[in-house]
């Protein structure tokens, strides 16, 4: 193992893509930005960033597009708001309005002009991550662990350095990237190659990239030589397959479950689970749902 591979440098810059349209929620998504969409009190975002922030990540990269604004808004004070409530007393929720807010400076934005394909989003925050590992965080995947996802890839990062990805079985390998493992130690996998949407019957195996991944900045001369893939896009598997040349991957799966927000019926489930596990909700929730299901039967 070189240098390279054995690298451990600190990891403390998340890149959030965020340019997507959501085609496969729409109209929902006509006139708002996927990300904003609520799951259950809050919107599909904010999870994400906690997670990123409980892992101790102190920058966020957002890699946007048109009509994304809102995304900004949300991270920034709505001063007409605050007051309003200000004056109404309403001090509960100014706090909580508040604490959205990040330290100045800890948030980037950055646009990719047209949409095409992760791999060309995450090379768009190249000069912004500079030479050090940073995190990949797709806000459609909501993971609900504890502790949290990408905290999970960040223990095993600390063990075994270079390149890790989430991943968790699936029953439709061919709507995501798939690895191919090797062996195994408890939840880490050794690789030796990962495949973007490939035919169901030609998937090395049911363990899908779920949206999470810790990657070294060598990623980006790569990115900036991919050609375009599976879907006529510029895939950040591809360029991970040709790192995984060079430099360690893992593949870890990890211990919790991935709610894909990015279809109707997973951000169903998404809203219905995060109700089903909140402290102030869950039991209502639960009596709400029952209740429904019961009326339909
Ligand atoms: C992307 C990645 C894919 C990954 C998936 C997870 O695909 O390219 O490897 O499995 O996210 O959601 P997309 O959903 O953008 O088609």
């Amino acid at each position: 193992m070189n240098s390279v591979q054995a690298t451990k440098r600190p990891l403390r810059k998340a890149v959030l893509p965020v340019a997507g349209f959501g085609t496969r929620v729409l109209p929902a998504t006509k006139s708002i930005p996927k990300e904003m969409l609520p799951v259950f009190d809050r919107p599909a975002i904010q999870y994400v960033v906690d997670e990123a922030l409980a892992a101790g990540i102190e920058h966020i990269v957002f890699v946007t597009g048109r009509n994304k604004g809102a995304i900004e808004d949300y991270f920034d004070h709505a001063y007409e708001l605050e007051l309003t409530l200000a004056q109404k007393n309403k001090n509960a929720l100014v706090d909580e309005l508040k604490s959205i807010l990040r330290p100045a400076g800890s948030m980037s934005f950055v646009r990719q002009q047209a949409a095409l394909g992760l791999g060309h989003a995450v090379w768009c925050a190249r000069d912004i991550i500079g030479d050090e590992p940073f995190a990949v965080m797709l806000p459609d995947m909501l993971m609900m662990a504890q502790p949290s996802c990408l905290a999970q890839m960040v223990e095993a990062y600390n063990k075994v350095g270079g390149n890790i990805i989430a991943v968790e079985p699936t029953d439709t390998p061919e709507l995501y990237g798939v690895i191919a493992p090797v062996s195994r130690d408890g939840r880490l996998i050794k690789m030796k190659g990962m495949v973007e949407k490939p035919k169901r019957e030609d998937a090395p195996s049911n363990l899908f990239i779920s949206g999470r991944y810790i990657l070294q900045p060598e990623i980006f001369d790569l990115l900036a030589s991919q050609g375009p893939g599976a879907g006529n896009e510029i895939q950040l598997t591809d360029s991970m397959v040709r790192l995984m040349e060079a430099q360690s991957f893992h593949a870890l799966e990890y211990d919790g479950v991935t709610y894909d927000c990015g279809d109707k019926i997973g951000y169903l489930r998404a809203n219905a689970a995060y109700a089903l596990a909140s402290a102030d909700y869950g039991e209502k929730a639960a009596a709400t749902l029952q209740k429904l299901l019961d009326e339909k039967n």
